[in-house]
């Protein structure tokens, strides 16, 4: 079945905090993610596969920068490019609201990351010591070139007809 990227909506909870709790050694609550669908400087996407949500990418707005807070594929679902796929249908919508450019952390160690980040475009720019609060790990910071050059193409959608608004969509 096709794979399909969408805005984030409550129901989509449960398997979101499935995927959140699988994927990081520091999960979001549920609340946390919760304040999120109300959150007006958030934006998040999901990318439905099989019947289900597989992965999902949030950010928040800050001006005209997009910062990523998170995102995540349900462990049997990786490698299948969902990962890449729903990072650029969220920076598809954030450059639709005005973002310039993206922003990110990412653990020094976490190579499946740090290689999808480049594959997109994004650049090391610095890092922060002892980042990580359960084992002081280390954070890359990534940045992304301006959206509007190179990135349009890059992020230009395979197939439209995936990327309408659905009702009942958070936007
Ligand atoms: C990082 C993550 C989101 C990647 O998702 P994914 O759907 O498996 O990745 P994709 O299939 O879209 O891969 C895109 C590219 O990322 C890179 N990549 C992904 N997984 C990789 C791995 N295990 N090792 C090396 N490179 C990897 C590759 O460059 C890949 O391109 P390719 O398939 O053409 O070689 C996923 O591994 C994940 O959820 N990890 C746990 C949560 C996490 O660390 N999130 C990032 C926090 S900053």
């Amino acid at each position: 079945m096709a794979e399909s990227t969408r805005s984030l909506r409550a129901e989509d909870l449960d398997r979101v905090m499935e995927i959140e709790r699988l994927s990081f050694s520091m999960p979001w609550s549920r609340e946390a993610m919760e304040q999120e669908l109300h959150n007006p400087t958030a934006r998040y996407q999901v990318l439905e596969a099989d019947g289900q949500v597989q992965a999902y990418a949030g950010a928040w707005l800050v001006i005209d920068e997009g910062h990523v807070t998170n995102v995540a594929v349900h462990p049997d679902a990786r490698r299948r490019g969902y990962g890449r796929a729903v990072l650029r249908a969220l920076i598809r919508q954030l450059m639709d609201l005005g973002v310039t450019y993206m922003t990110l952390e990412v653990r020094v160690s976490n190579e499946a990351a740090i290689s999808l980040y480049k594959q997109l475009g994004f650049k090391r720019a610095g890092s922060r010591k002892g980042y990580y609060e359960d084992d002081r790990e280390d954070a890359y910071i990534f940045v992304s070139d301006r959206l509007e050059n190179a990135f349009l193409t890059r992020y230009r959608p395979v197939k439209a007809e995936n990327f309408r608004p659905q009702n009942g969509e958070i936007m």
